[in-house]
């Protein structure tokens, strides 16, 4: 098999095959990242599901947290990290990635990320669980202004080859080698692709996944479709441990419509003074369940108490009011908000905004370590498909695309390092579809899809049951049967692949939740409500 090393182009080989130095998966805040450290000095094919803009980075509302005022200061923002995270996290990360945010700040400028100013210093602003003011943003709309610098300056990097309409569904490993042995490095990625149904080896000397997070496996999340959980889930197939996968981040303020089922308010709205209020009475609730922080608590406070009045008082949703503050202050801080809520016939500097909480955010993840690195020998990991210690039990708001930056310089800087110490991948056999056919009952999927989404939310959702983990894993086992029954047979597609991962997610949930015996940050069970003496991670090994 003839490749042409270091090209990233097919050589003389068929044309599903090619040689890369690094292969990406995953184009959103971490695989860009790494990428743009990366082309300095290595070619660089970036691999995306559906379009390059499809994953949570492009949809990000609130900002990225760095300490950039005169009066915050690191240790505010590592205490305030792990207090979210109920002492979960691991300090060495937090100091980590706190101590690089406003290297990563500048960075971004550097691309031309036009984040808010005040005359001529960064707009901060303020989000629940932050001590200070210490948001950078634009506008209300910071995922979007990021995803297009970062694209923008991979789409002129020659070294950078973008590959949209790919969606990878196991890694390369020794197995798969002509010469096979047992060993299980990776050397980069099966990878559909979406237009032609053809299935491509995409071979490297390393390999980073950058895949985001398994948000929809629940009914109702602020994350967009492809949220599927397929990094973890491939991590997990080639060996690789997964960590702390029971902390499900749930945003207490996602938009109740009919129609509109996962528009994020963001928490600046709360920053920026809004109140939760009971529809009914237009009491503020939260005086209730935390006096002192009130609306600016912790993720999990408020959202655990919006989910305790809608069962409480029968609810179908709660109030978040910025109605009071002056109009143009609430179309200037939130013009993307303020313009899709009036399409929809409601005028926030008027009327109170209807809100239930919905999944957000993975926490849990593909344990790696400070340079990046997974179990797996070839295989780095960034952004929200890890558990790298930062989040614990709990992300702190607008951490997230922080993690992203600096995880995804790490797995670069760390590549780099040691160049010279990879091997050159050996010939890798082709994908073999010899006993499949095509699909002919694609209704399976969708029904498989709707039901573990279904139950997901109603017995692993915020508060939770042994007897409800319980269900939920006798569901997956008889599921599990089912799906790779139907994997076994039938012609991969994306829908396929997506459910086959959106599985191994909930089963990966349900059998952590089940293991922790206490109440820690987003895990909270009613059969073990205290908290236990030690932290300790929930750590899975394959
Ligand atoms: P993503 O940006 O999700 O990118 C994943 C990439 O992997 C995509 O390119 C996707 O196509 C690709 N991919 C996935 N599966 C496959 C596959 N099988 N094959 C090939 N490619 C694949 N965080 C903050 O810090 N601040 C905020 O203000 C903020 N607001 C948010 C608002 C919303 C509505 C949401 C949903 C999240 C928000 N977050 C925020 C969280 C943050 O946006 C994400 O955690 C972060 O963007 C994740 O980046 P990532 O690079 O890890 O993954
Ligand atoms: C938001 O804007 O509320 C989301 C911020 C985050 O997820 O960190």
């Amino acid at each position: 098999m003839a490749f042409k090393e270091g090209t990233g182009v097919p050589a003389d080989s068929p044309a599903h095959d090619a040689l890369h130095d690094v292969v990406i998966i995953g184009s959103g805040a971490a695989g860009l990242t790494a990428a743009l450290a990366l082309a300095e000095a290595r070619r660089v094919l970036v691999l995306a599901k559906g379009s390059l803009t499809g994953g949570s980075t492009a949809w990000a509302q609130g900002g990225i947290a760095a300490v950039l005022d005169a009066g915050d200061t690191f240790e505010d923002h590592i205490r305030d990290t792990m207090v979210a995270g109920a002492g979960l996290n691991d300090r060495d990360t937090v100091e980590f990635v706190i101590e690089r945010a406003p290297a990563s700040i500048d960075r971004l400028c550097e691309l031309g990320v036009p984040f808010n100013r005040e005359e001529h210093a960064l707009h901060l602003t303020r989000e629940g669980g932050h001590s200070h003011r210490r948001i950078v943003h634009v506008d209300d709309a910071t995922g979007w202004a990021v995803q297009s610098a970062l694209l923008k300056a991979a789409e002129a990097h020659p070294n950078i080859t973008l590959l949209p309409g790919r969606t990878c569904i196991d890694f390369i490993t020794d197995r798969h080698r002509e010469q096979f042995s047992a060993a299980g490095r990776v050397w980069g990625v099966y990878a559909l692709c979406e237009e032609t149904g053809r299935v491509e080896r995409h071979v490297a000397r390393a390999t980073i996944l950058a895949t985001g997070g398994a948000g929809r496996v629940y009914q109702f999340s602020t994350a967009p479709r492809g949220a599927t959980g397929d990094g973890i889930a491939m991590a997990w197939r080639a060996g690789a441990r997964v960590s702390n996968m029971e902390m499900m981040q749930f945003h207490p303020t996602c938009l109740y419509h009919l129609e509109v089922k996962n528009f994020l308010i963001t928490e600046a709205v709360r920053g920026e003074g809004g109140h939760l209020l009971h529809p009914e009475t237009g009491r503020r609730f939260m005086v209730d369940y935390d006096p002192e922080r009130m609306e600016l608590a912790p993720r999990d406070v408020v959202a655990r108490a919006i989910d305790d009045q809608i069962k409480r008082f029968g609810l179908d949703f709660v109030h978040l009011d910025i109605s009071h503050q002056p109009a143009d202050f609430v179309r200037g801080h939130f013009p993307t908000i303020y313009e899709k809520l009036l399409g929809l016939g409601l005028d926030m500097t008027r009327q109170p905004i209807p809100v239930v909480p919905a999944q957000h955010y993975t926490c849990g993840g593909v344990v790696v370590d400070l340079q990046a690195r997974t179990d797996v020998p070839g295989l780095w990991a960034a952004g929200e498909c890890t558990e790298s210690g930062l989040h614990g039990a709990n992300r702190l708001a607008s951490n997230s695309l922080l993690e992203c930056f600096v995880f995804g310089e790490a797995a670069a800087q760390d590549i780099l390092a040691r160049w010279d110490t990879l091997e050159a991948p050996p010939a890798i056999l082709p994908w073999d579809e010899s006993r499949v056919t095509d699909s002919d009952e694609e209704v399976v999927i969708k029904q498989n899809w709707t039901e573990i989404r279904r139950f997901m939310w109603n017995y692993v959702g915020i508060v939770r049951t042994t007897k409800r983990l319980e269900r939920a894993a006798s569901r997956i086992e008889l599921l599990k049967r089912e799906v790779e029954d139907y994997y076994g047979a039938f012609r991969v597609t994306t829908d396929l692949i997506e459910l086959r991962n959106l599985l191994q997610a909930a089963e990966l949930i349900v059998q952590s939740a089940l293991k922790r015996k206490e109440s820690r940050g987003l895990h909270y069970t009613l059969d073990y409500p205290a908290l236990a003496d030690e932290a300790k991670d929930t750590v899975l090994v394959p």
